[in-house]
């Protein structure tokens, strides 16, 4: 694999922009508005290139629509982490085939994390034939390259070449929304967890220059934006790769000091770089949310060292004890994955108490899932899949009695919360720490801070009221 870095240049990217504009005159001469539909399956940083991907189709003049049905362009944008992501994928794109059927100009692609992988390419290639074109993530910004050439030359188009990764500053981005914004700050992973599929489709880690990372939270500030999430595989290795003097904590600071109400996130920490001048940082800054999510995986250090994840038990449990300290109000969320192939009982045992000592917030469970070209698929696997079930339902229970006791001890407290929107006849609103409340009110309030009494909890989500 080649490993260097491509930076795209302004040059690289006038000419996609001139590929939106002949599209854009293809239809202008076809006197058509067209329509675009995009669906993002996984993580953040899978949405993040949506609004890429919405920003170019609307340059190239499609208006963005919520369904599939009676679009010109439908892009799925894939995520390939475990095996049940991929077949709701191809579920979903074999169902495209009805929608094409009733309109034939339908031109379909399948981008993100499943097309880096040459066995989902080929199976397109060769079971899937009503898919336009397949672009990996190191091809994102050449998708209106992509989408001419399939208009003009009518021939589909596979852009899946193994590539190091790329970086590109200024391509258009449609939003999702204005008050809560997505900032890359870097792509890809160099860790290489042994389950883990993410290094190899999508790349090395490059990290985006500060000036431009900065650059982009002022625009977004100034344009009305309350959150904004920094997002990374591992944000903690920001700039290991610029030879700069600026480590991420340097840059969450930075970013603190612009001026402006507002507050920041960010995804996903590795626990191995994960420090106390980070955790410090935080507790420094208020507009740094204290909200951590530091996925552990295992609460075994056997296990941790089979799963390539370079700490042990007790090292990240003295890292938690730690920001726990300087952050008192700290929300504290996680990853674990139980049936890792020869977990044992005694070491899945590890995970529970770890979950007891730690005590999160809320964890994201998952259970193993083989993912073809990673060590860990071909790492024998003796434990039957109903002993994993009932070790992830354990786990779960345990859990959930955890999150709701966490979430009982809201009750009575008042929290200055950013109101995000209407679900039914109630308003939703986030703590600082990310917690979902839901509150009698009007719309005119969804955009603006709130202080909040909350009376009520669940497993899931806290209810207030308004202060009167
Ligand atoms: N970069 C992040 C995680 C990204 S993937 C980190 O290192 O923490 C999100 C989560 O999916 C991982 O934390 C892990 O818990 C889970 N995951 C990844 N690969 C998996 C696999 N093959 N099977 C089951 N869960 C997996
Ligand atoms: Fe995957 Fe590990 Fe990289 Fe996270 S740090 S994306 S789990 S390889
Ligand atoms: Fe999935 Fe790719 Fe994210 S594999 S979890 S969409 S980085």
């Amino acid at each position: 694999m080649n490993t260097k870095t491509t930076v795209i240049s302004q040059q690289q990217l006038q000419e996609q922009f001139s590929y939106c504009d002949k599209i854009a005159a293809y239809w202008q001469q076809r006197s058509r508005a067209p329509k675009a539909f995009v669906e993002t399956y996984g993580c953040q940083q899978n949405e993040a290139d949506s609004e890429k991907i919405r920003g170019y189709l609307t340059q190239s003049g499609y208006s963005i629509v919520s369904e599939a049905e009676g679009a010109d362009v439908v892009v799925l944008n894939t995520c390939a982490i475990r095996e049940h992501a991929e077949q709701r994928v191809f579920g979903n794109l074999g169902a495209l085939t009805h929608t094409k059927r009733r309109h034939p100009e339908q031109k379909i692609f399948l981008c993100g994390c499943m097309a880096g992988q040459t066995q989902v390419s080929d199976r397109i290639r060769k079971s899937f034939p009503h898919v336009d074109g397949v672009f990996s993530t190191h091809h994102l910004w050449q998708f209106p390259e992509i989408l001419w050439r399939v208009l003009s030359l009518h021939k589909r188009q596979f852009y899946v070449a193994d590539e190091p990764g790329s970086i590109a500053e200024g391509i258009p981005q449609v939003r999702d929304s204005g008050l809560k914004a997505w900032v890359s700050i870097m792509y890809g992973c160099n860790n290489f967890c042994t389950y883990c599929i993410v290094p190899y489709v999508r790349g090395r880690e490059r990290s985006r220059q500060p000036e431009d990372i900065l650059a982009e939270c002022r625009d977004l500030i100034a344009a009305g934006a309350k959150e904004i999430t920094l997002l990374g595989q591992n944000v903690n290795s920001y700039g290991k790769d610029l030879s700069l003097n600026m480590d991420f904590a340097d840059l969450l600071a930075a970013i603190a000091q612009l001026p402006g109400d507002f507050l920041i996130r960010f995804m996903t920490s590795h626990p191995r770089d994960a420090s106390h001048k980070l955790f410090d940082t935080m507790a420094k800054y208020d507009k740094i949310a204290k909200q951590l999510h530091l996925p552990f995986q295992s609460g075994s250090t056997r296990v941790l060292k089979a799963m390539n994840r370079h700490y042990d038990r007790e090292t990240y449990l003295e890292k938690v004890l730690y920001a726990k300290q300087v952050m008192p109000d700290l929300v504290l969320t996680s990853d674990v994955i139980v049936g890792f192939p020869g977990e044992t009982e005694e070491e899945f045992e590890e995970t529970i108490s770890l979950i007891q000592a730690v005590r999160y917030d809320s964890l994201f469970t998952f259970i193993f899932s083989p993912r073809p070209g990673t060590p860990a698929a071909s790492m024998a696997d003796p434990t039957p899949r109903e002993e994993k079930n009932r070790r992830f339902d354990r786990l779960c229970a345990i859990q959930n009695a955890i999150s709701e006791e966490i979430h009982q001890s809201y009750v009575g407290r008042t929290l200055r919360c950013l109101v995000d929107g209407r679900e039914k006849n109630q308003l939703t609103a986030r703590t600082e720490g990310g917690r979902l409340v839901r509150f009698a009110g009007e719309d005119n309030l969804i955009g603006t801070y709130q202080i909040l009494t909350i009376t009520g909890a669940t497993t899931w989500s806290l209810t207030g009221s308004l202060e009167a």
